[in-house]
This record gives structure tokens, C-alpha cells and sequence, in this order.
């Protein structure tokens, strides 16, 4: 197994399924409520291990229940957790997701996730070195996701930056990455920021698929169902993650990713419908991908 190393955020997800959204002023009644772990850098964690990548985290939760409960869940998801740091004083972060229509709408409260600083990936820096791919998303501070990048770059480790939520990256982190995997609103913000190099854009068309920019091809996705496409671009990551760290070709790794994520989707959850490497195998085959 090969090893992809996580550094990002880990949240617990407070998802209500509604029918109507409220207005300002105004409370509706909802349908379901329920807790879902969550946060990007956890999910894509989980993805990844899911599909048999040997993965370790490094990120922050706070000294509460919701921490608690969210580091046994990534143990159990056999994930090495000894770079998640408990900060005391702080909340775990959470992110408050509104399911309607199969859409959602998503707040993010950081919490510990923002007291994940440049001291902790330099005091993990020989769990980095050992990693075969590193993978980074932008719920932590900028000067973390930098100094990964110094390490990535000092080890000679691809770095994959899935720029979401948005931030504008620094140059250093740029030129360092080896792809970028944004959505399409994401894209259209890097190209806004000059922040664009062809060769490392792998773009996220939902379940339309990716875009390669390297070759210009649409890599096409798989059309399902959507119940909850909360975190379908977390498994894609995870999963394009875990490909490429045994050594496959950007276009099979993307092609495996698709399929990843066309899965997730079809439970509520962000990790829930996270598909294992033989349930990924069977929807190819069923779709005469092989
Ligand atoms: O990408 C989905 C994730 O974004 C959710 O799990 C939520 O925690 C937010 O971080
Ligand atoms: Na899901």
C-alpha cells in the first residue's frame, strides 16, 4: 500500500434535510437531522484509505465530544491519527449543511481547524517525508498549506492542492503543486487571480466529469441519482490521490476517481456513500469502463 498523507480539516457535519429553504426572518420545518463526520481533509482521508491507500492525517480538532468522537471514527477507518493535534479551549470544527433538493448549502465554523499551524507539519515532518503523495485543501490557514509545500518540495513528494473553499494561493504553492483540482466556480476564481497553469489543472465538471487541461479532454463522469452530493468532490480527491500514489497515469487515476465519486453520492453524508476499492471495481465493470 502506498502512502497519501492528509493535511486538513476534520468537522462534524450538523446536516438537515429540508424542503423548503427559509427566508430571512422566516423558520421552516425540516425533515431529518443527523451528524455526520465531515471536513474535507477527513473526507478525503477516508476516501483514500477506503480505497486502500495507506493514509495518515495531520489536522486539529478541539477538546470536545464532537473531537472525540470524530478521532475514533478516522482510527476506526484505519487512518494513522498520531498528527491530529486536541487544542484545548477550542470547539472541533463544524460545518452546518442544508440538504434540499439534493443541493446543499454549507457553513463552516473552523474552529480548531484554524489552530493548524506551520509548527505542526515541521514537528510531522518525517511522517511527510515517508509519504508517497500529499494532499492539502484550503479549510486550514494559507501558512500551513505553505509549509507543506516547502516540504513537499525539500522531499521531492507530489503535492495535489484541491483549492476549496477558495483562497488565493500563493505563487510558492502554486509552482510547487503538481495538480489543482478545483470545481468550476473555483476555476473560474483562479483564472480571475492569474492563478492557472494548464499542465496541473484537473477541473471538476460535477457528473459531467473532468476536465484535463494538460491534453483540453473531458474525461467523462457517470450519471446517477443524487441524494447528497456533499463531499463527492472530497472522494474524488481522495481517491485521485490514492491512484496516483501507486504510480497509475493522471487519465486511469481520474477515470478510477469519477467512479469513486459517481457512488458517494447515492447516501446522505459526506463519507457515507465512500465506496471500498471492490465496490469501484464492480460499478466499472458494470459500466464497461474496463
Ligand atoms: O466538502 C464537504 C465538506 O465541506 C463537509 O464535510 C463539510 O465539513 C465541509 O468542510
Ligand atoms: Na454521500
Amino acid at each position: 500500500m502506498r502512502k497519501v498523507t492528509v493535511i486538513g480539516s476534520i468537522n462534524m457535519d450538523l446536516t438537515v434535510t429540508t424542503k423548503h429553504v427559509p427566508d430571512k426572518g422566516e423558520t421552516v420545518l425540516g425533515d431529518t437531522f443527523a451528524t455526520f463526520p465531515g471536513g474535507k481533509g477527513a473526507n478525503q482521508a477516508v476516501a483514500a484509505a477506503r480505497l486502500g491507500a495507506d493514509v495518515s492525517m495531520i489536522g486539529a480538532v478541539g477538546a470536545d465530544s464532537f473531537g472525540e468522537d470524530l478521532l475514533s471514527h478516522l482510527s476506526k477507518e484505519g487512518i494513522n491519527i498520531r498528527g491530529v493535534n486536541t487544542i484545548p479551549n477550542e470547539s472541533t470544527g463544524t460545518a452546518t449543511i442544508i440538504i434540499h433538493d439534493g443541493d446543499n448549502r454549507i457553513i463552516v465554523a473552523p474552529g480548531a481547524n484554524h489552530h493548524l499551524t506551520p509548527f505542526h507539519i515541521e514537528r510531522n515532518e518525517a511522517l511527510i517525508s515517508r509519504s508517497d503523495v500529499l494532499l492539502v485543501q484550503m479549510e486550514i490557514p494559507i501558512e500551513t498549506i505553505k509549509a507543506v509545500s516547502m516540504l513537499s518540495d525539500k522531499y521531492n513528494i507530489p503535492l495535489i492542492v484541491n483549492p476549496a473553499p477558495y483562497q488565493k494561493l500563493p505563487q510558492a504553492v502554486l509552482k510547487q503543486a503538481t495538480y489543482l483540482t478545483p470545481n468550476q466556480s473555483e476555476a473560474r476564481l483562479m483564472q480571475a487571480d492569474d492563478a492557472w497553469i494548464d499542465q496541473k489543472m484537473i477541473t471538476t465538471l460535477g457528473s459531467q466529469g473532468v476536465e484535463l487541461s494538460a491534453t483540453g479532454e473531458v474525461i467523462h463522469g457517470y450519471p446517477v441519482q443524487a441524494l447528497d452530493t456533499t463531499g463527492a468532490g472530497d472522494t474524488f480527491n481522495g481517491a485521485l490521490s490514492a491512484k496516483l500514489s501507486e504510480g497509475a497515469d493522471v487519465k486511469e487515476a481520474i477515470r478510477f476517481a469519477n467512479a469513486a465519486s459517481a457512488l458517494s453520492v447515492q447516501k446522505i453524508g459526506a463519507q457515507s456513500g465512500m465506496p471500498t476499492l471492490e465496490e469501484v471495481k464492480r460499478f466499472r465493470q458494470e459500466r464497461e469502463e474496463m
